[in-house]
């Protein structure tokens, strides 16, 4: 805070500004207090110093208004970087990881031993008390081998079930979860985060779930930077899966879109991370930024 100083104190149009500001955000925290909201973290507010602080204040100001945020994340760059350190081949088909047994043995130790503890730190010294799980604890995550496409992704998971009560019984504590899972036999499967936060909202009865991401948000149009969609229903997501507009990493975040949206949640948000403070942007903002997708 510092000390007060009267010769220096802001003149009357920018303590209006700043009131206007606070003001704007109070129906949006009145009207989401109590709310569970979902967000995926990844992509640059995940890499960058000033993002990963920011985000961690976005999180911590969730929580100290009422709603009950959950952070899943996955941890891409680090694994790549891992893996190329340890001679690990590095492969993706449709944006996901091909994933070996020695490359599953390194998913767990990067993503539950570092990013996540990590991400857990952050939101500490935001001033959030938070607790970091992967999708092995409490039995939250139980996967199965993904078999869509047709290359072999080797332990490359699908969400079989979900189980939440760990997460419910959390309280005050912000969870942060690993995107793993494991199946009845005890295999470990490395899962896309994407897939494990539209599927953890739903479950979950999350009112939102916020992907952030590495770009402005769905283009209907990849090339076209104009085509950005603001706001469109689930059916033109579905639309938009089948043209083949879509590639890579948004097939899975897409995907994990329809999943919450059919699963109950009243709207999915995919925003940009390259952005300070996108989180609390879109959700106590008027305007918003980035796509979102509701039923209708
Ligand atoms: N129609 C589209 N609109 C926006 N991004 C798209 C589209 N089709 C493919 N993409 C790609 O999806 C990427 C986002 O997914 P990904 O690389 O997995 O990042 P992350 O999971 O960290 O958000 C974008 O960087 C973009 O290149
Ligand atoms: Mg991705």
């Amino acid at each position: 805070m510092g000390e007060m100083n009267r010769s220096s104190l802001p003149d009357r149009a920018e303590v209006e500004a700043r009131a206007a500001v606070l003001l704007e955000a109070l129906p949006y925290i009145r009207e989401f207090r109590g709310a569970t909201v979902v967000v995926k973290y990844g992509g640059a507010a995940m890499s960058r110093p000033e993002l990963k602080a920011s985000f961690a204040r976005d999180i911590a100001l969730l929580k100290f208004v009422g709603l009950n945020p959950v952070v899943v994340h996955g941890g891409g760059p680090d694994i790549s970087a891992y893996s190329q350190r340890l001679g690990l081949d590095v492969n993706f088909v449709d944006g996901l990881r091909v994933t070996d047994e020695p490359t599953m043995e390194l998913v767990n130790m990067v993503l539950i031993g570092k990013v996540n503890k990590e991400i857990v730190a952050h939101l500490d010294v935001a001033g959030a008390k938070a607790v970091g799980l992967s999708g092995y604890d409490g039995g939250m995550i139980r996967a199965r081998k993904a078999t869509s496409g047709t290359a072999d992704l080797g332990f490359v998971g699908e969400v079989d079930e979900i189980h939440p009560e760990i997460l419910e019984r959390l309280d005050e504590f912000v969870p942060v979860v690993a995107s793993v899972g494991v199946d009845a036999d005890g295999q470990s499967y490395n899962i896309n985060a994407d897939t494990v936060a539209g599927a953890l909202a739903a479950a979950l009865g999350a009112r939102r779930v916020i992907f952030l991401t590495d770009v402005e948000g769905v283009y209907h149009d990849i090339g076209d930077p104009g085509s950005l969609i603001a706001r469109c229903a689930l059916a033109d997501v579905e639309a938009l899966l089948e043209s083949g507009a879509v590639d890579a990493g948004m097939i899975p975040k897409l995907t994990a879109v329809r999943t919450a949206i059919r699963g109950g949640v009243e709207a999915a948000q995919i925003v940009d991370g390259r952005v300070p403070h996108s989180v609390i942007m879109e959700l106590f903002t008027e305007q918003g930024l980035g796509t979102m997708v509701t039923a209708e």
